[in-house]
């Protein structure tokens, strides 16, 4: 006999939004044994006085400007990719990086389906690009201190090159369902005793990192910081540091994992929090949306962003054993939490509130019928891809 589940999504009250919200700083207070309201952590980008409006949000600067209204997306028709010029394509949304979309999609309906309630209407600028620092006409770029607002994405990157930016877990390598893949591989890794584990400090990755942007976070080197951690670790017996790749469980052999910029954050950050090593963290410039809950010397120990006092840290982490040793415990309780569906699903539900609320408008089918038309269809804008689509139903 087959069973039919009905899910069906109440649309909340503010106030009722007001209560799973308490109820999810309630929740992760009690977990990490210090207090959380959610609320502030969004007051951090966006203090109270912070509203924008549509005209703030300069449709075209941004690759899309999309109204989320009732479940459904609707593009803005000044957005920079969308190809509106052609009739038959008003309702495509072209994206340089169309999984990030996909991926905000996902984390939605789990975040609504894992809640048990929608999340409100809102209204937000999209940069699927890794430095979210939309297309600024020549004579603003880079100097200009008008920087469009409402701008959702990722990563954050120095506020040199953007400002108030409303980070969700929207990477596929970061929202619910990706936790949800890596969380037995990560489990798995931290079985491995301390005690028998490398005294080594270990890290495998590619050569990422663009100097023309790494100018902007003021790194002084010719060489990128992975080359340099690599060449400054290079004749050291209590390190394995080098270009490649390696299953994870081989970095869990080690009491010390590396954390190395690339193109944007570390990537392998977030795995090794539950990885039951302890990270030595070079200083990001680009953080993900948990970077509020993190403290060093309790999760990591913070390096240098100029890498000047690696030796150092990892002379310390191999003298004071017992306190590295608290500080991968720490990591993994933290990690464990910040990657469960329901803190993901916290964070984007109450982010999501806090930031619809920002915007100076009445969001509903008035505001959106003249100038956004409803998205089906959702396709790369790179030239050779144009045809790799998904659609929205
Ligand atoms: C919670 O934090 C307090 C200090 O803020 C500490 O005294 C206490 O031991 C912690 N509890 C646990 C279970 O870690
Ligand atoms: C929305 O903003 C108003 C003021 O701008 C504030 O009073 C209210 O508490 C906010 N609501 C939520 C759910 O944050
Ligand atoms: C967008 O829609 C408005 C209102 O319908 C229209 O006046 C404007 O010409 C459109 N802009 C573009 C670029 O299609």
């Amino acid at each position: 006999m087959a069973l039919l589940f009905v899910f069906v999504l109440l649309r909340l009250q503010p106030s009722q939004a007001l209560s799973v919200c308490s109820e999810c700083d309630a929740h992760t207070s009690k977990v990490l044994n210090t207090s959380v309201e959610f609320n502030k952590i969004f007051q951090k980008a966006f203090p109270t006085d912070y509203k924008f409006s549509l005209s703030e949000m300069r449709p075209g600067i941004c690759e899309a400007t999309i109204a989320f209204i009732a479940g459904k997306f609707y593009l803005h028709n000044r957005s920079r990719t969308g190809f509106n010029s052609n009739r038959d394509e008003k309702n495509t949304l072209y994206l340089r990086h169309k999984e990030f979309f996909e991926s905000l999609r996902d984390q939605i309906r789990q975040t609504e389906r894992y809640i048990g309630s929608s999340v409100p209407n809102f209204l937000f600028n999209l940069e699927t690009q890794d430095n979210p620092s939309c297309k600024y006409p020549p004579e603003e770029k880079r100097t200009s201190l008008f920087r469009v607002k409402g701008v959702v994405h990722h990563s954050f990157c120095s506020p040199q090159l953007c400002d108030g930016i409303f980070l969700l877990p929207m990477s596929y390598n970061q929202n619910i369902r990706a936790s949800l893949t890596t969380r037995n591989l990560d489990s798995k890794a931290a079985e491995i005793p301390w005690s028998t584990r490398r005294k080594k400090l270990f890290w495998r990755g590619s050569n990422k990192g663009k100097m023309s942007e790494y100018q902007f976070f003021n790194w002084k080197f010719s060489e990128m910081p992975r080359q340099r951690a690599i060449r400054l670790l290079r004749k050291r017996k209590d390190s394995d540091v080098k270009f490649g790749f390696v299953p994870w469980s081989e970095f869990a052999q080690h009491r010390y994992i590396l954390s190395l910029a690339g193109n944007t954050y570390s990537s392998l950050f977030k795995h090794a929090l539950r990885s039951g090593s302890c990270i030595l963290r070079q200083e990001e410039r680009m953080f993900e949306w948990f970077e509020p809950f993190l403290a060093e010397w309790k999760h990591y120990i913070p390096v240098r962003w100029d890498l000047s006092d690696l030796l150092d840290k990892l002379d310390w982490a191999k003298t004071n054993d017992k306190e590295a040793k608290r500080i991968s415990e720490n990591a993994r309780k933290l990690g464990i939490h910040l990657l469960s569906t329901k803190m993901l699903s916290c964070y984007t539900y109450c982010g999501i509130n806090y930031f619809s609320n920002l915007t100076d408008h009445t969001l509903d089918m008035d505001f959106i019928q003249n100038e956004f038309h409803l998205v089906r269809k959702v396709c790369s804008s790179k030239r050779s891809k144009r045809n790799d689509c998904f659609d929205l139903v």
